[in-house]
This record gives C-alpha cells, structure tokens and sequence, in this order.
C-alpha cells in the first residue's frame, strides 16, 4: 500500500509535498489544535480553584495558591445570584466537617504552597465561604465540561450545511480568544466569557478533527496514524498549559492565565492561517467545484441505504462509548482528588500536576504504538477500528486493577505517587485505542456531507460520558476506594464486552468503505 503515499486525495491539497510520509497540512492542523488545546485545558485547570479560591468569595487568593489577602464581591458577577439558585444546595452537616478541616489547614499554614498561617477569625470566614462554594464550582465545571462537547453537534451541522469547516474553524477560533480576553478583563462578564468558550468550541473543535480526514484519499491506511499525530498536537498543548497557564497564575494573578490561553488560541489562529493553503479543501469548497450534482444531492439531502446504515453503526459506536467516558473522566474527578487527598508528592510537585502526567503518556507513547499498528498492518494483523476500541475499554477497565490493589494496601494512609501514575498510564494506552481511532473512523465511515455533524455526534459521547462521570464520582464518597475502583473496572470491561459484541454487525454496516460509495466516486470523476 505504500504507493499511495504518492497519490492524490480525489479533493486534496494543492502541494503533494510530504513531511515525515504525511501531508504538510496535517502538521498545520497539529500545531493549530496544540494551541487551541493549550488554551482549552490551560482555562480548563484554573477554572475551578478560580471560582473557589477567587471569583465567588469575599476574602480571595489573588494569585494562584497564595494567601487569601485580596477582597472581592462575588455578586458583581452578573448572572451569579440567579445561576446560584438553580444549582444544588449544600447539605450542611457535611459542610460542617469541610470548614473545620480547612481551618484547621488555614490557621497552620502550608510550608510546600508557601501559605503563612492565618488569624484564626479570617481562617474561619475564608474556610466557611470556599466549603459552601466549592459543591457549586463542581457542578459548574461539570456543566461546563459538558456543554463544551454539546455544541460541536450544532458546529458539525453548521458546518456541513452552510459554513464550511475552514470559516468555522476562525469562527470557532474567534470566539474563543475572545471568551479568555473577557475572562482575562472583566470578572463580572465571568458567564459570557464561558459562553463563548463554549459555543466557539462548538465550531471549532469538531472541523478542525474532519480537516484531518480531508487530507486523505478513502482507504488510505495513514488515517489513523496522522489521527494519531493529530492527538499528540492536542496533548503537547494540554501537557505544557498547566506549567505556563498556572505558573503565570501564581505569579502575577489569576488573569494573566487566562491571557495566556488567550493568547495561545490566537497563536493557533495565525498557524491555521498561514497554513490555509497546505489544507484540503473542506467539504464546502468540494460541494462548489463540483457544481450543480452536489447542490442537487444536498438539497434532497436524502442518504442511501448504505450511508444509513453507517450512521446508525456510528450512533451505536457513540453510545457505547459513553460508558467509556465516564470511567475516563474519573481522571479529572475522583483521580484528582485521590492525587490530592491520598498520595504523598515530592516536595517541589504538586499535585495538579497529576493532570499532565496523562498528556505526557500520551506524546511518549502514540508513536510506538503508531509503530506497532503499521508494523501489524504489514503482516495482515492489524486489529480492526471496532477492535481496537473494544480493547481499549478492556484496557482502561482494566487499568483500574492498579488502584483496587493500592486502595487495599493504603487503607486510610496516604501512598506513593506509583499508583496513580501507573493507573493512568495504563488508562493511557487505553485511550490511544479508542480515543484518535475514533476520530478516524468517523471520517472514514461517515458520508462525506455530513461528517462534521457525525464528528459533532462523536464529541456529543463526552458530553453524556462526562455527566455520568459526575454521578458515578458522588459514589467515592460514600463507597470503599476498592469498591469503587471494582466499580469502574467493570464499567470498563463491560463497555469493551458490548463493543466486542457488536464487532461483526458494526464491522459489516462500516463497510464498504467511501470510497466504493456514489458520492465519493462522482467527486474523484468531477476532478
Ligand atoms: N483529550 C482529547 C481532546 O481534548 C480527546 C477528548 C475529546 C477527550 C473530548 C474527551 C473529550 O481533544
Ligand atoms: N488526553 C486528553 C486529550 O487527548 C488530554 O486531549
């Protein structure tokens, strides 16, 4: 097959020149989504201990981690006093418990984040406002991390109908920088600058996945290797963000991190734009080259039986992989809170970090097993798309075993940073087989005029995965760590049991592939 690293997307680039075997354009793509990565995570790590430790108290932190010395009045924010009332309220026994450990904290002092101790009055007032705030800022997060991969549906659709996936991406892009700048000026425009974050994420993160796909003619076996590249860009961001973002956090304010991130998604913008020729063109330029014939078939808009059947097996897809999400998740979840709570750092770490180490999993490991799939491909061995994302349920069902027998070891002391960092490079391995295979198959599978809006549908598995991921967490609380990590071992290999399941129907439905299909065929003929 190594042939067609010479040949020419039906609808390609301009330039056939290659970098590392791949299209220029995929590296463009690589370093746009780094940095709209740095900035969508960068935000992302600030945002809850912003709202705590910051935003919806009086007695605040002004920078990340130090003292609580400035002060503030959290109903300036506009929105917050309704937003307020439609969130849970707080049972207040447990509340109880929370303030006089805080305080307790507060008044001590903390030598490793350099806090001095406190007056015990301020201690009080500080601990009972960040306790009572701190259930709201989760639910918050959560909806927001939610919502976040709700609008890429909307953004697909956009797309696919009317925009186009280039216009999209700047739209996407656009409104994005501007939600950092508004989150970076202004604390009372705190809701619209989420907004935006997440309708401009609608837009964007969705055509910026299907751009990867355009770069590649049906069938060609470098697909899910450049997914996989294209998913080491996203990690590079989402690994150094927590460095810059919180270290610009920590020293100068709080905004200043989201400048940062800010500034990061323009930096993408300007490599997207410089690169715009190195691209494919988007299925939008596709449907006016090719005239009249595809205006035709988009307006009746009807798919063929097979295109039907595709989609129906990608729903499938995403709907299994919902369970998947939501064992995944627990990482920025109950993870992070065993990484806090129940696990001993060096003393020049913390423990925030943790949510680099996957990120940094990622970048070492996507290559070698990148290797091992063109190594496989080679022999006929190559797990099929469907396969791999079975495996990779079993994997990250299974990596969960690590943190059933460190839970059982540690009891209720504290233990060393081997279990969760083992844990999640197990997890790791574990997303790379389902995780960029996903993205690639959807541009493989899906019919080409709606692409978008089935890559919109893939996200929308995170946007359920991450709420039941919520619910799923509560049980921490109330359940034995080894129970519960039994727990999502089994959600894990349950989820990988269905997919396995459905191997041969989803195998069957996802072939033939596009490239024996009408359209892609009449689109290679227009050329
Ligand atoms: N972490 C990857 C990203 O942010 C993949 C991912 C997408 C994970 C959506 C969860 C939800 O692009
Ligand atoms: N691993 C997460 C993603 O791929 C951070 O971006």
């Amino acid at each position: 097959m190594a042939t067609t690293t010479e040949s020419k997307p039906p609808n390609g680039p301009p330039s056939g020149k290659q970098l590392f075997g791949h299209p220029i354009g995929l590296f463009v793509l690589f370093f746009t989504e780094m940095w709209e990565r740095f900035s969508y995570y960068g935000m992302r790590g600030l945002l809850k201990l912003y709202m705590v430790n910051f935003l919806f108290i009086t007695i605040r932190q002004q920078y990340q981690g130090k003292a609580y010395e400035a002060a503030g009045d959290p109903n300036s924010v506009l929105g917050w006093t309704t937003i307020k009332k439609l969130l849970p309220t707080v049972d207040q026994a447990k509340l109880a418990e929370c303030i006089t450990e805080k305080t307790a904290a507060l008044v001590k002092g903390d030598e490793v984040k350099k806090l001095a101790p406190m007056a015990e009055e301020i201690a009080q007032s500080v601990a009972s406002q960040t306790c009572a705030v701190a259930p709201n800022a989760s639910v918050l997060y959560g909806w927001y991390t939610g919502l976040v991969y709700l609008t890429p549906v909307l953004g697909g659709l956009i797309a696919d109908k009317y925009l186009g996936q280039k216009r999209s991406v700047f739209v996407g892009g656009t409104l994005m920088a501007l939600g950092q700048f508004v989150l970076f000026g202004s604390e009372a425009a705190f809701f619209i600058g989420l907004m935006l974050l997440i309708i401009g994420n609608g837009f964007f993160k969705p055509n910026i996945s299907t751009q990867v796909g355009n770069l590649y003619p049906p069938g060609d076996p470098r697909r899910d290797g450049a997914f996989t590249i294209f998913y080491m860009g996203i990690n590079l961001g989402a690994f150094i963000c927590n460095f810059i973002c919180g270290s610009l956090a920590a020293a100068y304010g709080w905004r200043y991190g989201f400048m940062a991130a800010g500034i990061g998604m323009c930096i993408g913008m300007v490599v997207q734009l410089v690169g715009q020729k190195t691209l494919a063109p988007d299925t939008r330029q596709q449907q006016k080259a090719e005239g009249g014939k595809a205006a035709a078939a988009e307006k009746s808009g009807s798919l063929t039986k097979s295109e039907w059947k595709r989609v129906y097996a990608l729903i499938i897809l995403c709907a299994l992989n919902i369970v998947f999400w939501a064992v995944y998740e627990q990482q920025g979840n109950t993870m992070q809170t065993w990484a806090d709570e129940k696990t001993i750092w060096p003393s020049w770490a913390s423990s925030t970090w943790f949510q680099s180490v996957n990120p940094a999993f990622i970048f070492l490991l996507a290559p070698l097993f990148d290797r091992l799939w063109t190594w496989q491909n080679k022999r006929g061995k190559e797990p099929s798309s469907v396969a791999k994302m079975a495996i990779g349920c079993f994997v990250v069902g299974g990596s969960f075993i690590v943190m059933v027998i460190g839970a059982k070891l540690i009891g209720s002391g504290k233990g060393t940073v081997f279990w969760p960092i083992f844990c999640t490079l197990l997890l790791t391995v574990g997303e790379l087989y389902l995780s960029p295979i996903g993205l690639s198959l959807v541009t493989k599978v899906s019919p080409v005029r709606i692409v978008s809006l089935m890559m919109g549908m893939w996200f929308l598995s995170s946007f359920f995965g991450n709420i039941l991921s919520g619910y799923i967490g509560q049980l921490y609380t109330t359940m034995s760590g080894e129970i519960f990590f039994l727990l999502l071992m089994a959600l894990g290999i349950a989820a990988g049991v269905a997919i396995w399941a459905f191997n041969k129907p989803l195998k069957s439905a996802m072939a033939p592939e596009p490239a024996a299909t009408p359209p892609a065929e009449e689109a290679a003929a227009a050329q």
